[in-house]
């Protein structure tokens, strides 16, 4: 499913504006990073996506329909969106109840039903906590659950705000392989993130905003090597990319597999 945003502008509370001038096309079975210091607009941005929120003005055309003319209900049927704080999006006393509840609204019929829930539960592998109450589990699994969820909406475009917050290295290594899923199923995903690590090593196309504005959209070296752009945003580079970038060897260097590459190839270790 492709995105269009043209021209967005918004204001909280018709006062406030936090989003100015957006204009930003996500291509059908895109993979695409939102990075931004806090308050850059980003949830902001998402939140007009998944039709949360209404722009103040501009236009949102997602597959060719404006979605101005379409209901929150109607808009959810395509957009999933997985909240920055997942207690905004538990209501039932169990993991399982919590995944089961879409596909019953959404009245699934029985295999479709099945199939979304099992889907749902091995890409986020939540499979040994399903009977547990959300609330008695870590903030950062209960984003699994959150994102299970949603994923059980079965919606074409799925939207993940923070996913990497607080998680631990097993917690990354479950939401990069998650990634990788959701391409093979033909998702578009857009993930909003802090950790520059985990956006060099896993998105070439990414959007930086700040100050109302999306600063720059580009593949990881454009943004990763453009160092007055990330500290303008106040945002660091991933440490690889400082690390290159310090000892002045090439600046298109992001990730570690690049770096080692390049050392090797130019015999710079010697044994
Ligand atoms: N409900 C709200 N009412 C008024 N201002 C808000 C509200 N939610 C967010 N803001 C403000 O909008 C700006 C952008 O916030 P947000 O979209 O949450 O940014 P980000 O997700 O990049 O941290 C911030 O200045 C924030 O304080
Ligand atoms: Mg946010």
């Amino acid at each position: 499913m492709s995105i269009i945003l043209e021209n967005i502008g918004y204001a909280y509370e018709d006062r406030f504006r936090v989003l100015d001038n957006i204009n930003l096309e996500i291509k059908d079975n895109e993979n695409i990073a939102i990075i931004g210091r806090n308050g850059a607009g980003k949830t902001t941005m998402v939140k007009l996506i998944c039709g949360l929120l209404k722009p103040t003005n501009g236009n949102i055309i997602i597959d060719d329909i404006n979605i101005k003319t379409l209901t929150t209900a109607k808009v959810a049927k395509n957009v999933g969106y997985v909240f920055q704080n997942p207690d905004d999006q538990i209501f039932h006393n169990t993991v399982y109840g919590e995944i089961a509840f879409a596909p019953k609204v959404l009245k699934f019929d029985e295999a479709k039903t099945k199939k979304v829930i099992d889907q749902a539960i091995e890409i986020t592998q939540i499979s040994d906590i399903l009977d547990e109450n959300p609330y008695e589990l870590p903030l950062s699994v209960r984003k699994f659950v959150t994102i299970a969820s949603v994923l059980s909406m079965d919606t074409k475009v799925i939207i993940l705000d923070e996913p990497t917050a607080g998680q631990d290295y097993n917690g990354i290594k479950i939401l990069e392989n998650m990634l990788i899923e959701l391409k093979k199923l033909g998702k578009t995903v857009i993930t909003i993130t802090h950790d520059m690590e985990f956006v060099a090593n896993n998105f070439d196309n990414i959007i930086i905003m700040a100050d109302k504005k999306i600063l720059k959209q580009g593949n990881k070296e454009s943004i990763f090597g453009d160092i007055e752009l990330l500290n303008k945003s106040n945002l660091k580079q991933p440490v690889i990319a400082s690390l290159a970038h310090q000892l002045g060897i090439k600046s298109d260097i992001i990730k570690m597999d690049d770096f080692v590459d390049f050392i090797i190839k130019n015999k710079v270790v010697h044994e």
